[in-house]
């Protein structure tokens, strides 16, 4: 019987993941961990612990005693928030992914860590980006992405350890709050729209991300941890591609909707890791290799949310 821990549950990716893990396998199978033990409160529908993953021994201890057969290790700091505090955000990034792999070669644990667009800079072919090609990332959250994806291939070649990734691009959801990443401004937008506020855009209306709606994501999660084991021929990370807009183009999505929404454009620091990733991405390899679709569209995404956000911000008081 499969037995599944979360880390990092309560982030933006967890708070859906968990929920989807739980309908395909059930509440006893899944335990959520995360660092805010106020997060408890989201997860009457399965176990939940308080885990910092920092903490090695816990986290040890834990897995000996649970005998996971899966661990989906979510927890991050992610672009914005890593500049901020360069050294401190490797070592969360980095060692608990070490830690992870360690403990899945050891008990034969099969991991799920999710990579990024941040692993792409500033000489990485911006348009349709490859999977593989050049990749100089100059966040810091993009070095330790990139490391680890090196660490992943590693541990699999090495050691056996079947760990697979994905590398998301900017995802966008109604059931957290922004986190502190630079594609975070396309979940803000939707908040301010829907409680009749201006957008100020840290970013230029020009600016274009590759973009994933939360759905579309769980999705690919779920076929690449459940495609057989010879289907996932990359054991770094996968290009992963669902949408690509920039700011102007989400405003005048929502204006179908808010015809009044006004935006005003106002970039900080972000402007610059936003310049650096790219535009859109190539990702023919997950399409070929383990069937990957995507479903939404901006505009989509966009009726989706305005649907669904307004009774869904009681959770968030
Ligand atoms: N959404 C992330 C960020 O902006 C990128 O993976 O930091």
């Amino acid at each position: 019987m499969e037995k599944i821990l979360v880390i990092g549950a309560a982030g933006q990716l967890g708070s859906e993941l968990t929920q989807a893990l739980v309908d395909r396998y059930s509440g006893e199978q899944v335990m959520a961990t995360d660092i805010n033990a106020a997060a408890n409160s989201k997860f009457d529908f399965c176990r939940f612990q308080v885990l910092d993953v920092m903490d090695k021994k816990a986290l040890t201890d834990l897995v000996a005693k649970e005998k996971f057969t899966q661990i989906y290790h979510l927890a991050a700091i992610l672009s914005a928030t890593g500049e901020k505090n360069p050294h401190f955000a490797w070592a969360l990034n980095m060692e608990s992914l070490l830690t992870v792999l360690e403990l899945a070669k050891i008990h034969g644990i099969k991991v799920y860590w999710p990579s990024s667009i941040a692993v792409f800079g500033p000489n990485t072919p911006m348009q349709n980006t490859p999977q593989h090609c050049v990749m100089d990332p100059n966040t810091v959250y993009g070095i330790s992405k990139q490391a680890g994806e090196r660490w992943c291939e590693y541990y699999f070649q090495k050691y056996g350890v079947d760990v697979r990734s994905l590398r998301y691009p900017g995802l966008i959801g109604y059931k957290s709050l922004p986190g502190g990443g630079t594609t975070d401004y396309a979940v803000d937008i939707y908040h301010k729209a829907i409680a009749g506020e201006a957008f100020e855009c840290f970013l230029s209306e020009k600016t274009y991300l590759p973009m994933m709606y939360m759905p579309d994501a769980i999705k690919a999660t779920l076929d690449l941890m459940h495609a057989p084991k010879e289907q996932v021929k990359i054991r770094s990370s996968y290009n992963l591609s669902g949408m690509s807009f920039s700011p102007k183009e989400i405003h005048e999505s929502i204006l179908r909707k808010y015809p009044d929404f006004k935006i005003s454009y106002q970039p900080d620091f972000r402007q610059a890791i936003a310049d650096s990733w790219p535009d859109s991405i190539d990702d023919s390899a997950a399409r070929a290799d383990w069937g990957w679709a995507h479903q939404y569209d901006l505009d989509a995404m966009t009726d989706d949310i305005l649907a669904n956000l307004p009774a869904y911000m009681k959770h968030f008081v």
